[in-house]
């Protein structure tokens, strides 16, 4: 069984085993999903799911499930959260979370046991008061009484809630240099992969170039600024609350070249061409598993999207064995730094 079906299975755990009822009106929202098996195994009639990252966003369409595009104002007897490891993004998740719940309605997380579920069920515990839970599959699930936000007897702790809703919101970074916030990649700092990268960018590129996984923009600031001759650049990533504190980031470089901001998922290929590629590739998808298949198909979608001459500019940990992929979809590989277990690698396209 993959981890998302197994984590998925425990989440459904207390509506099979008859220890709750799945609301017979007002449905359920559902934070952070995921799609799998064992949700379509039940009808969950009202259910809407909310993903911010595009590929499993599509696996909810895939798998039939309604996505919401943001909070519509809604409450619901039942919020359903899935929360991220990082934990004051998981916090803020579940501020809103309860912010969402109708009332004598419940939050119910699931976690598993390797990515954090003891302090996850602790965190909705302190703020949510006490807790039912049931374990499976490594994973446990922990549901909160009913909750009555506005009677005195509740036991929610409302001046925690009002700082946890407040822990991922966007704020300065990097001597402010940029903004960012909890939950993206390498959040708080300059990547030092990044910034090798950046440091060996020639400044002679020149024409339309992409940046594939941008985060919050730090790479693409680095292009632009190092490289006059850009005359147009677009950022790819998955991550929808990246993409939206790049944006932030590249306002001021507006007038300085085309931008466009892509909300999508890099391995299933680029709609457009290009002359220069930069990227520093994820090898993680969700999960703590090492996924270099991610970065050959970055790398594959690279060397699809490229004029004929056209370059990517790329870093990567020394270890991770992209060698074949960029062999296979380039003419010429060159490293041209090794510094700090990282490598830097320039392919170009043949020109022909
Ligand atoms: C190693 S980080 C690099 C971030 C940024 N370029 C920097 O240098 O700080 C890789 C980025 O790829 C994004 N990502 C992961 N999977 C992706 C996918 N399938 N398609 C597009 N972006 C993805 C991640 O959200 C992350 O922001």
């Amino acid at each position: 069984m993959a981890d998302t079906d197994a984590l998925l299975e425990t989440l459904m755990l207390p509506f099979e085993r008859g220890e709750l009822a799945w609301p017979v009106e007002g449905g359920a929202a559902f934070l952070h999903a995921r799609a799998g098996a064992a949700l379509s195994r039940h009808a969950l009639p009202g259910l809407v799911c909310e993903q911010d990252f595009r590929p499993e966003a599509e696996a909810l369409e895939r798998a039939g499930l309604p996505l919401a595009a943001g909070h519509d104002g809604q409450r619901h007897p039942l919020v359903l959260v899935l929360p991220p490891r990082q934990r004051e993004q998981a916090r803020a998740l579940y501020a809103r979370a309860l912010d969402r719940v109708a009332p004598g309605g419940r939050v119910l997380a699931c976690a598993a046991n390797n990515e954090g579920a003891r302090s996850a069920e602790d965190d909705l515990r302190r703020l949510a008061g006490p807790l039912s839970t049931l374990s499976k599959n490594k994973a446990r699930v922990f549901w909160t009484r009913p909750l009555r936000l506005a009677e005195a007897a509740d036991r929610v702790d409302h001046t925690l809630l009002d700082a946890w809703r407040e822990l991922d919101a966007p704020r300065p970074v990097a001597g402010g240099r940029f903004r960012s916030r909890p939950g993206v990649f390498a959040w708080d700092r300059i990547d030092p992969a990044s910034a090798l990268l950046a440091a060996h960018l020639p400044a002679t590129l020149a024409g339309r170039a992409a940046d594939l996984g941008a985060g919050f923009g730090y790479l693409a600031v680095e292009l632009l600024e190092r490289c006059p001759r850009i005359t147009a650049l677009d950022l790819y990533e998955a991550d929808a609350r990246a993409l939206e504190l790049a944006r932030d980031n590249l306002a001021p470089f507006a007038g300085r070249a085309a931008l466009g901001f892509h909300w999508h998922d890099v391995t299933a290929g680029l709609p457009e061409r290009y002359e220069v590629i930069i990227s520093n590739p994820p090898f993680h998808a969700q999960g703590r598993a090492e996924r270099p298949d991610i970065g050959r198909a970055f790398i594959a979608a690279a060397a699809a999207a490229l004029q004929p001459g056209g370059s990517l500019w790329l870093v990567a940990n020394r270890h991770l064995p992209y060698e074949a992929a960029l062999g296979s979809g380039f003419a010429q590989v060159e490293t041209v730094a090794q510094q700090g277990g990282f490598k830097v690698v320039h392919a170009r396209r043949s020109a022909r």
